[in-house]
């Protein structure tokens, strides 16, 4: 059944120590942020401070507006289409020091700390990548959207290599670039969980789990992810190493198969040089065929001597200190 209206819902950030508050109606799986449906003729500023005084009986000072995220899915009930409008928003009654008192029997209200958001099922997905960007600082404002669905899933099984892989076969053609509403790229892992990172290393013979792939993206000087926004998945990342004075080198690189020839690959470089762009040398080492890919870049051939233990490819008793 189509959806029979667009809802349109304000949205609260509250936010203490790095924690989030989130709302959950008893018996669901997911949470959602405080807030609620604006009413004919209500503004959304005056919806939000209603819905936290019905909810928790809380005064509040509703801030920045920091964007939207339009969210459709179905339930047995149908389709729904709504759009979150979402404002960061305080209260001299509310911190996590000080219990949480609902007044609406259906719902209750518990913080979350940012790496957990993802865990705790906050919907829609797009917002878990955002607040986690937001509470690093990042003031861009958001828009994200999950009509349609995801772009794709990951892991298409075509067989391409994977970053620093021997050969990459991967088949390209004419796609569309991946617009800012699908693809955010971070610089932290911040609010990634190793449930975001499958799909990678894409034919390796001997694979880092997705755990051993969040640990080495903590683990790295400068990382640029590429975030499906729909999902919050991760669909790309590049990784360096440096001293912080002259070298940087650039160990790996990837799209997951199915986002690739859709520009993510070339964004994430373009914004990992800028990251290195101080130091005197940045090195990396690539298939012959991707030469031509670094080459637009400004970057120039050299030879390089590796050393491969296929041994330790999947990085497990790998870690020292
Ligand atoms: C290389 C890789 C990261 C590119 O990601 P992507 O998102 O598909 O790249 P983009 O869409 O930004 O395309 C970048 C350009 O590189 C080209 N390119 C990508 N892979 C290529 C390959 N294997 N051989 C030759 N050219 C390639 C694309 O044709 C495109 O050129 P265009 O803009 O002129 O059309 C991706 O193919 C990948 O993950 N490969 C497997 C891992 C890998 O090889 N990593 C590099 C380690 S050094």
């Amino acid at each position: 059944m189509p959806p029979r209206e667009t809802e349109i819902l304000a949205r609260a950030v509250i936010e203490d120590d790095e924690h989030f508050l989130l709302a959950h109606t008893r018996g669901a799986s997911n949470t959602f942020l405080p807030g609620g449906h604006v009413e004919p003729g209500e503004g959304l500023v005056a919806c939000l401070e209603r819905e936290l005084e019905e909810e928790l009986g809380i005064s509040s000072r509703v801030g920045d507006y920091l964007g939207a995220v339009e969210h459709a899915w179905t339930d047995a009930g149908g389709e729904h289409h709504e759009i979150n409008h979402c404002f960061a928003v305080t209260s001299p009654e509310l911190s996590r020091a000080v219990p949480l008192r609902p007044r609406e029997e259906r719902l209750e209200f518990s913080w979350a700390h940012e790496r957990e958001l993802a865990d705790r099922g906050l919907e829609p997905k797009p917002l878990v990548p955002l607040l986690a960007a937001w509470q690093t600082g990042d003031r861009g404002t958001w828009w994200a959207s999950t009509l349609g669905g995801r772009v794709g899933g990951s892991g298409d099984g075509s067989g391409r290599a994977a970053a620093g892989g021997a050969h990459d076969e991967t088949e390209r053609g004419p796609r569309s670039p991946a617009t800012e509403a699908e693809i955010r790229y971070a610089d932290s892992a911040a609010g990634v969980t190793a449930g975001n990172l499958s799909g990678f290393f894409h034919g390796w013979p001997n694979p880092p789990t997705p755990d051993t792939h969040l640990e080495l993206l903590e683990r790295s000087d400068e990382i640029v992810l590429a975030i499906d926004m729909p999902t919050g998945d991760v669909v790309g990342f590049v990784s360096a190493v440096t001293d912080g004075t002259l070298c940087a080198y650039v160990p790996l690189l990837e799209v997951v198969p199915s986002h690739r020839g859709r520009g993510i690959g070339r964004e994430l470089v373009r914004r990992m040089l800028a990251k290195v762009e101080h130091l005197y040398m940045v090195d990396l080492v690539c298939d012959k065929e991707l030469v031509p890919f670094y080459e637009t870049f400004g970057m120039r051939s050299a030879h390089a001597m590796v050393v491969r233990n296929y041994d330790r490819q999947s990085g497990s008793g790998g870690k020292r200190g």
